[in-house]
């Protein structure tokens, strides 16, 4: 349950009578107000019809309340009725659940003809004055307690309206967040059986792969340097390569190893990740700039698993820096975590793309998985991480992993 609906969960339908017990407490109702109201009711009833009246000329002055009034022939009719009961039972003494309830369903019936919530401040100022000149105009000997009463009453009225429409605006984003809910579980679900049918499939392909691949080093060892084929079993075995890498994310996806967690320095593990990717293409045309890798940062991590989290990175950060541009690599401590940012200044990701880019199997890339950040996001959160990308298109990306330290 989100923010809003929990912050009010508590204020359910079946909590009518203490919700209303603590709205009579907030505006000081009391029982001797409820007796000042009933001893009211036999002179206020006569004046009540002129209290209808002037409420609906009001309401018909207002070309938007005039279209809600007029929508139905009947409709002014009844209401006038309707006001009548209204204004009748405001002074028949007993403010119980009984009478909330009922004074809720008025507001509900507000709420479905959709009927703007502001209308209600005006509306129920225009029966304040009205009966307020009413009780003045008895020159009672109570006249003030009795003004008392009426304006506790009419501030409740107006909170059981307004309480209805909070009602109505919980129940939406109530069903707002189920479908959410619904459409997050269908995803993960759907997310789930693709990644067992890949798993399947790439356990398929992986050994046939090893086989072909061995078959093809054979044949290449027993051709001269100069051979015409050389050229072609070289490339063969780089597609071979690639699927290989493919599969093999596919596998660490769908089937996620648990990290062995040791203490290491997360320093260490940038700097001999760093010494294998030297050798990759993407980073030829590629400046790399690191920063803190000479001081010790430790974490409880599992090597491997880290270092191909920061090796998915790095390479992401280079393809993106297309025609040369600079990767950079940051490490330092936060407070207990220890902070590892890798930032480049290549063409970056619109907003749309930047939204999907944990998204497993999302890709924009010709080649490739899709899988290489929905595996680095697995991989941080499953050492109990976080992981965060910011881009702008044209300006570059920045990912910042933070990861508990150790001492
Ligand atoms: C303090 C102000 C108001 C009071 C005390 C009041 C009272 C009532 C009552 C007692 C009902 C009957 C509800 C039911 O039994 O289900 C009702 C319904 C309705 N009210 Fe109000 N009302 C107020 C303000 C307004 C305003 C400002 C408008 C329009 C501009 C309005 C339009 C309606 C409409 C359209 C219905 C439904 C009528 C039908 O088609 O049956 N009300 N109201």
């Amino acid at each position: 349950m989100g923010y809003l609906s929990s912050r009010y969960a508590r204020y359910n339908r079946g909590m009518a009578g203490d919700l209303f017990a603590e709205m009579k407490r907030y505006v000081g109702f009391t029982e001797a107000d409820a007796r000042t109201l009933a001893d009211l009711r036999s002179r206020i009833s006569p004046y009540l019809p002129e209290v209808v009246d002037r409420f609906y000329t009001a309401l018909l002055a207002d070309p938007t309340a005039r279209a809600v009034l007029e929508a139905d022939p009947n409709r002014l009719p009844r209401l006038r009725v309707y006001l009548r009961e209204w204004l009748e039972m405001l002074f028949c003494g007993v403010y119980d659940t009984a009478y909330y309830e009922q004074r809720c369903r008025i507001g509900r019936t507000h709420v479905r003809v959709d009927l703007p919530q502001h209308y209600m401040f005006t509306a129920m100022n225009i029966i304040r004055i009205k009966l307020s000149e009413r009780l003045r105009a008895f020159q009672l000997p109570n006249a003030c307690e009795a003004l008392n009463a009426l304006h506790k009453l009419l501030d409740l009225e107006l909170a059981i309206m307004n309480e209805t429409y909070r009602e109505d605006y919980v129940d939406r984003i109530q069903s707002i967040e189920r479908l959410e809910f619904e459409q997050r579980i269908s995803e993960s679900e759907h997310l789930a059986t693709i990644g067992q049918l890949a798993a399947s499939l790439a356990h398929e392909i992986k050994n046939p792969l090893a086989g072909i691949s061995g078959a093809i080093q054979v044949l290449g060892a027993e051709l001269n340097d100069g051979h015409p084929h050389k050229e072609i079993i070289a490339e063969a075995l780089r597609q071979i390569d690639r699927l290989d890498a493919a599969v093999r994310d596919l596998l660490l996806y769908a089937r996620p190893k648990q990290p062995s967690l040791r203490r290491e320095d997360v320093s260490q593990i940038v700097a001999h990740a760093l010494i294998l990717l030297r050798q990759e293409p993407a980073f030829l045309p590629v400046r790399v700039r690191c920063e803190g890798l000479t001081e010790q940062h430790w974490a409880l991590v599992d090597e491997t698993q880290i270092k191909q989290v920061i090796t998915n990175l790095m390479i992401n950060a280079a393809h993106a820096c297309e025609d040369g541009g600079s990767v950079e690599c940051r490490i330092s401590k936060h407070g207990d975590k220890v902070r590892l940012v890798i930032e480049d200044d290549g063409v970056g990701m619109q907003p749309h793309v930047l939204a999907r880019a944990f998204e497993p199997f999302y890709t924009t890339k010709a080649r490739g998985t899709g899988l290489g950040l929905a595996i680095c996001r697995r991989i941080v959160e499953t050492h109990q991480g976080t992981i965060e990308v910011e881009s702008e298109p044209g300006m570059g990306t920045r990912v910042t992993i933070e990861l508990p330290g150790a001492a």
